[in-house]
């Protein structure tokens, strides 16, 4: 008889107790699939009395998640406490250091740790899994690794935050308050524990970090990934938007361009008509274009104790199997630092919205400026009437390099007559 794999599980929240359930669930299928038992042996969290929706009488509890990570009668650790320091990267290291596999939905700690935490359980001959760290249940990491190994990629994008997703879908279709629609994102599970990870796009720029490695082959580098979120989207700008026929995504996009390697996270207006548009709710898609397979799309939900559980417990799967490979594609020891272009050189259209004080001579002012920094003005909507009164001023920009259409902004930022930072979307052609 195969021996069972042991697991312990550190983290019992959203993503922690959804793991333990759906290994409870399909017991039996998994077993047969693995020609072994998947067995959880012990388990860690901060409050030992809290309802967990799970039955947990057989595991041996951790106050503390390190101990654990050493002293578990465990094959393999998984972390799902969450943050890119602190008992997360404990718990990985020393769960390496005892000759442990790790699983974990940790794109934080990736993104920041990735490079040394692959070498440390490379050396030691350890899995370090990551599958749920990115777009929840879409095995986008598996597709990029095995299945699309045998191409050159040459872009990569997608909806990456569920929760952004969820809210601009929710406030389109419902009108809500923006604050109101996080709230309910944070009741389904969907959020961080800091919030603000998900809205300033710092979670969808950690998952982008991670796929750039795995595209392009080049060392984790999250500090290269040049990111905006959500927060200065207004209900005003998603009206607009829809009028003009676009709907407003955040995406993240790394692509190799002749300047380098592109890695931006930022929200933009994709056509209404295209496939990514479509992509709503707590849905995530990935778009990518490979030499050999052409362009291939991945859709699934993006967050959620059942997506997240589904990607956790296909490591699980894999190591029970024995299946394995280098943790980034290839192996650490040989990954390189990349190449990345200058964001200035970015070439794309634009959506700015401007709140403008209703008086003659403006509109000369804002076009000047454009004109002077070689920027082309595709349409410009005004149309509420409130003289000397503030009203919006919205114009989409032709095909420009971003830093004339930054530079240009920086002026007319600078005018009597505009009373707020100039808003700026990009607007992509997905
Ligand atoms: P939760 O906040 O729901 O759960 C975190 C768990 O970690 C809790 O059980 C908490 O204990 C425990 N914990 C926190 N600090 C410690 C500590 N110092 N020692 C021991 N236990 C600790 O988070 P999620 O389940 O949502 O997320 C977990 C991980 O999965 C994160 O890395 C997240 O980014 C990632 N992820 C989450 C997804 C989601 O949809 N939620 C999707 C994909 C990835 P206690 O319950 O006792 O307070
Ligand atoms: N907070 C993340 C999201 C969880 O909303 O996408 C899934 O990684």
């Amino acid at each position: 008889v195969t021996k069972p794999l042991k697991i312990a599980v550190a983290g019992l929240g959203t993503v922690g107790a959804g793991t333990i359930k759906l290994l409870f669930d399909h017991a039996d299928m998994i077993s047969a699939r693995c020609g072994r038992n998947i067995v959880c042996t012990a388990v860690a969290a901060r409050n030992r009395a809290k309802d967990r929706g799970v039955s947990m009488t057989e595991q041996q509890w951790f106050d503390d998640p390190v101990t654990m990570a050493a002293q578990a009668d465990a094959d393999v650790i998984v972390e799902l406490i969450g943050g890119s320091s602190g008992a997360a990267k404990a718990v990985c290291e020393t769960a390496i250091a005892h000759g442990r596999h790790v699983v974990t939905a940790n794109k934080a700690l990736l993104a920041v740790h990735g490079n040394d935490l692959a070498r440390l359980a490379e050396d030691a001959g350890v899995t370090l899994a990551y599958e749920a760290s990115v777009a929840g249940g879409i095995p986008i990491i598996k597709a990029l690794r095995e299945g699309l190994v045998g191409n050159k990629i040459s872009a990569l994008s997608g909806i990456l935050n569920g929760t952004c997703n969820y809210i601009l879908t929710t406030m389109r279709e419902t009108g809500r308050d923006f604050s109101d629609v996080l709230a309910e994102a944070q009741q389904l599970g969907y959020a961080e524990a800091d919030p603000s990870f998900d809205i300033d796009g710092v979670d969808a720029a950690h998952k982008l970090t991670i796929l750039s490695s795995l595209a392009f082959g080049h060392k984790l580098d999250f500090a290269a990934v040049k990111s905006e979120g959500i927060r200065h989207i207004s209900a005003e700008d998603i009206r607009l938007a829809g009028e003009l026929g676009y709907r407003i995504k955040l995406l993240g996009i790394a692509r190799s361009t002749e300047h380098g390697i592109e890695q931006r996270v930022y929200p933009c207006m994709v056509p209404l008509a295209s496939p990514i548009a479509q992509v709503e709710g707590v849905f995530n898609a990935v778009e990518v274009v490979g030499d050999y397979v052409g362009r291939s799309v991945y859709e699934g939900r993006g967050a959620g104790a059942g997506p997240t559980a589904s990607a956790v417990v296909a490591d699980l799967v894999d190591i029970a199997l024995g299946r394995s490979s280098p943790t980034f594609g290839i192996p650490a020891t040989k990954m390189k630092p990349a190449v990345f272009a200058d964001p200035g050189k970015h070439l794309g259209a634009y959506y700015v919205r401007l709140m403008v004080r209703d008086k003659p001579g403006v509109l000369a002012d804002v076009t000047a400026a454009l004109r002077d920094e070689n920027v082309s003005i595709e349409s410009v909507i005004q149309r509420s009437r409130a003289p000397d009164g503030v009203v919006p001023l919205v114009m989409t920009l032709h095909e420009t390099e971003e830093a004339n259409v930054t530079r240009a902004l920086a002026r007319i930022e600078e005018l009597e007559t505009v009373t707020e930072p100039p808003r700026l979307i990009r607007i992509e052609g997905v």
